[in-house]
């Protein structure tokens, strides 16, 4: 332990997606080894970092505006030490250093095992470190220190060698690279020691690991050796890509017990005009067929997708063809997005983007769509008993305990605090958009 920043106190604070919030325990799990402790804002800090998401212009902006803040903060307290971390860190390197020039380090997420380095770095010579280079060595296994108990992520592969003409993240996360299947089996094994029920393998491009290095191991192959792992109940994987979505893996969702019947697979457009533009390298028609085949196999199977509305040139009949494709893929839920242009993407410098209030207005279309999707599905399931994973006490309802099913939907129910962490049964009896209430099954 660094006897120097014994006690310090470090703040974090994080946008964007799951992998970035992982980061961020990772950020912390390093930290911590250094003598670090975690504290609740950053007017208690004596670094505070921020982990950066860039997937969209209003995220940036976000980042600056809590950048900005920090830097006033600072003039009240010098001695604060401010890391820029995640994908903007990474798109934007020094340029961060002339909006706000009191940011102390800046790193992206492919340099995140030399966090602790770069922090001491800013601290000893007084001046800004930035590392912002795409290493092509696979990910390191780092120390997380999670914030829960009992689900826990794991990152399995990391960066994306795909081209999605809008996306910045092989920019921000570089090329794709996996970890070693032993580290992670390994890292696997210790969660079950420590308690945890669930596990989320991430990666960009979760689906396509292992392409990259010569051990032979697929995601198929790594969820039958998770499967073997005691004590772990539940595994799940995002994000898939509908390209590497093959017949082995869908074989392996339908026969390995502990996977959960749940898939979260990008559709972005219904269009295949669009799709094409975009460089997804599928049509719409194959990718229903896809789903089709693992419906087949896993009749109870949850799906959910990621869209984009508004895309440069997307026409009434581009956006009405997208409309087909969520009421007729009957999704769980999706994310869907207005396009944001990304600075050096293909996309951003197409001719004819659509004025801001077209985007939103098809925002709000296809999200109100989707709702009415997702309430005939939760009628289906209305009834049914299913298997809950009991993650604690609800936060709005404290006299109720939250679960979460197979398909990845959350329920509320009344039981005993000691179902707490443990699998229990509920036959659903109401639904809400995001939730559902069910009835707790006593053996
Ligand atoms: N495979 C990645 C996808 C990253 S981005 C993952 O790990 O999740 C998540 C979603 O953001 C994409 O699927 C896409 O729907 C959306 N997105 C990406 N770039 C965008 C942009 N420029 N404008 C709007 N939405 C975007
Ligand atoms: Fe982005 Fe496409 Fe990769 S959405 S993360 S470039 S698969």
């Amino acid at each position: 332990m660094n006897k120097t920043s014994q006690n310090k106190k470090l703040f974090i604070r994080t946008f964007g997606c799951q992998m970035n919030e992982h980061d961020s325990e990772r950020i912390a799990g390093l930290l911590i080894a250094e003598g670090y402790e975690i504290c609740q804002n950053p007017e208690a800090a004596d670094v505070v970092i921020l982990n950066t998401c860039s997937i969209r212009e209003k995220a940036e902006q976000k980042a600056y505006s809590e950048l900005g803040r920090l830097q006033e903060l600072k003039q009240e307290k010098p001695e604060l030490i401010i890391g820029v971390a995640g994908c903007t860190a990474q798109r934007e390197g020094e340029a961060i250093l002339k909006r706000i020039p009191s940011v102390d380090f800046i790193f992206g997420s492919p340099n995140i095992d030399k966090t602790a380095e770069l922090l001491k770095h800013a601290i000893q010579q007084k001046q800004p470190a930035v590392l912002v280079d795409y290493p092509t060595r696979p990910p390191i296994t780092l120390p997380a220190v999670r914030k829960d108990k009992l689900r826990a992520w794991v990152s399995v592969m990391e960066g994306c060698d795909y081209r999605c003409s809008f996306c910045v993240v092989p920019t921000t996360r570089g090329p794709e690279r996996s970890r070693p299947s032993r580290e992670i089996i390994s890292e696997i094994v210790q969660l079950a020691d420590a308690g945890y029920k669930e596990v989320t393998l991430l990666g960009q491009t979760v689906n396509s690991y292992g392409k990259r290095s010569d051990e032979g191991v697929d995601l198929a192959d790594l969820l039958r050796m998770i499967n073997d792992i005691p004590g772990i109940e539940r595994i799940r994987f995002t994000t898939s890509h509908p390209n590497d979505l093959n017949m082995k893996l869908m074989t392996a969702m339908a026969d390995i017990p502990k996977v959960c019947e749940h898939l979260h697979l990008p559709l972005q457009s219904g269009s295949d005009r669009i799709l094409k533009i975009m460089r997804r390298g599928y049509s719409f028609k194959e990718y229903r067929s896809k789903i089709d085949m693992l419906r087949q196999l896993i009749p109870d199977l949850g799906v959910t997708s990621d869209i984009i509305a508004g895309f440069p040139g997307e026409s009434e009949k581009d956006f009405a063809q997208t409309l087909l494709a969520v009421s007729e893929m009957g999704f769980d839920g999706i994310y869907a997005f207005q396009y944001s242009p990304r600075p050096n993407t293909d996309a951003a410098s197409l001719s004819d983007h659509l004025p801001e209030k077209v985007k939103e207005a098809r925002l709000k279309q296809v999200i109100d769509l989707q709702h009415a999707v997702t309430n005939q599905r939760n009628q289906n399931l209305l009834g049914t008993i299913q298997e809950i994973l009991v993650e604690g006490k609800n936060e709005k309802y404290p006299d109720k305990l939250t679960g979460r099913l197979r398909i990845n939907r959350v329920v509320h129910f009344s039981g005993p605090d000691n179902l707490i962490g443990g699998l229990s049964w509920v036959k659903l009896i109401q639904a809400r958009l995001g939730s559902f209430d069910g009835e707790l099954l006593h053996a």
